[in-house]
């Protein structure tokens, strides 16, 4: 068991990351005065797998448990569920000490996060991620929002858990798809902070994915120490040091977004849009060939998608030019320059971008 501390300056917290750690998580709660009833906010599929470990493990501590499950995927990120949840929160929680338990993946960490941000002006939560994403990236920061019509994300809060709990056993459920998903981030955090971790993925990419314990706390705890070192030098995201987070996510979101996301899981998006962030960093010449050809190779290994398929380039360049980022034609990239190390760059210019999306259309 490791833990690794996000020191704030206010509500500083820490994430405990190990093998089979779900059955001391009501321990570990018990010194935390967090309430005694345990809300949990989860979907069906992983209350199924996990949901009586988890239980089973606050009842031995004393806590109460009722749990809340909203359906799979992104479409539970809504104002509709988000107010539902809130209403059927509001008519059990009388008179209760209730805190919230964020069980799942990143839809359920955003969702269940923005809820203990709103609901009587803020609540206690943690979390306890299940998916890789979520442990190694949703899980970790204090962002939590729900989407609207208009695009995803658009409510939400800067809120902290008071723990987060990453348990890599859970992710034994998970399916390849999801591992390969999160193991784009995994690689992005190598590409934008620490070459080891991207070496240490290129030798166990194959154990990753079919969820060889050992390797796969050892990654967990390297992509969060990243985020955490990230996320607590700019908090609210005002000094723009969390823009390096975004390496391969400017192509990548409107990839996702022209597909409907329903075309691409956001890992595969990112991965394209790494590819196509390498390739603008080859052709400025601030990125040699080796790093580009070791990148692209290591998407591929992984099994990450290649080529960009069912869209075209004007497809994505239109969502791109209505990213707030790209007001006035001054967009803004994540360059880099080594495996380990990138930078920000503004101002490339649009057929450059054209040109880089190009080479990897189907
Ligand atoms: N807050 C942030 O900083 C941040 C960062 C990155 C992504 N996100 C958000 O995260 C979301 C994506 O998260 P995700 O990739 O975890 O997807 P997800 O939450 O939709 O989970 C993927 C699927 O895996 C299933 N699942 C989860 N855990 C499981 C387990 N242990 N066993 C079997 N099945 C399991 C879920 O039921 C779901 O169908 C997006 O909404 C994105 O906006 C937020
Ligand atoms: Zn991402």
């Amino acid at each position: 068991m490791k833990i690794v501390n996000v020191a704030l300056k206010e509500n500083s917290y820490r994430i405990v990351i190990g093998q089979h750690i779900l059955p001391r998580l009501g321990q570990a709660l018990k010194g935390l005065n967090i309430g005694r009833d345990a809300l949990i906010i989860t979907s069906r599929v992983i209350r199924r797998h996990h949901g009586a470990a988890l239980a089973s493990s606050l009842k031995e501590n004393g806590f109460c448990v009722k749990f809340f499950e909203v359906p799979d995927g992104e479409q539970s990120k809504s104002v509709k569920t988000a107010f539902s949840l809130i209403e059927r929160i509001a008519c059990y929680d009388c008179g209760r000490q209730s805190f919230i338990v964020a069980f799942g993946g990143g839809v359920i960490g955003d969702l269940a996060g923005y809820v203990a941000a709103v609901y009587k002006r803020g609540v206690p939560y943690i979390q306890v991620p299940t998916t890789f994403l979520a442990q190694i990236d949703s899980a970790i920061g204090g962002k939590t929002a729900i989407d609207l019509v208009a695009g995803k994300n658009l409510v939400g809060a800067f809120y902290q858990p008071r723990i987060v709990w990453s348990d890599v056993a859970v992710l034994a459920t998970l399916d390849k798809r999801q591992m390969r998903n999160g193991l784009a981030e995994a690689v992005k955090y190598g590409m934008i902070a620490d070459s080891k971790l991207f070496t240490d993925i290129a030798r166990h990419y194959q154990e990753l994915i079919e969820r060889r314990l050992g390797v796969l706390e050892s990654v967990v705890i390297q992509c969060s120490r990243i985020k955490t070192a990230i996320v607590t030098k700019d908090e609210r995201e005002t000094q723009g040091i969390r823009t390096i987070l975004n390496f391969g996510h400017t192509v990548g979101h409107a990839i996702e977004a022209a597909g409907d996301y329903r075309r691409y899981h956001h890992g595969e998006a990112v991965a394209l849009g790494m590819r196509v962030a390498a390739a603008i960093s080859y052709q400025r010449g601030m990125l040699g060939n080796k790093d580009l050809d070791a990148l692209n190779r290591l998407l591929s290994d992984i099994g990450l998608p290649q080529k960009i398929k069912g869209l075209s380039v004007a497809d994505i360049i239109a969502v791109m030019r209505h990213d707030k980022k790209f007001k006035g034609g001054k967009n803004r990239f994540v360059l880099a320059q080594k495996i380990g190390q990138v930078k920000i760059v503004t101002e490339i210019p649009p057929s450059v971008i054209r040109y880089a999306i190009h080479r990897y259309m189907d």
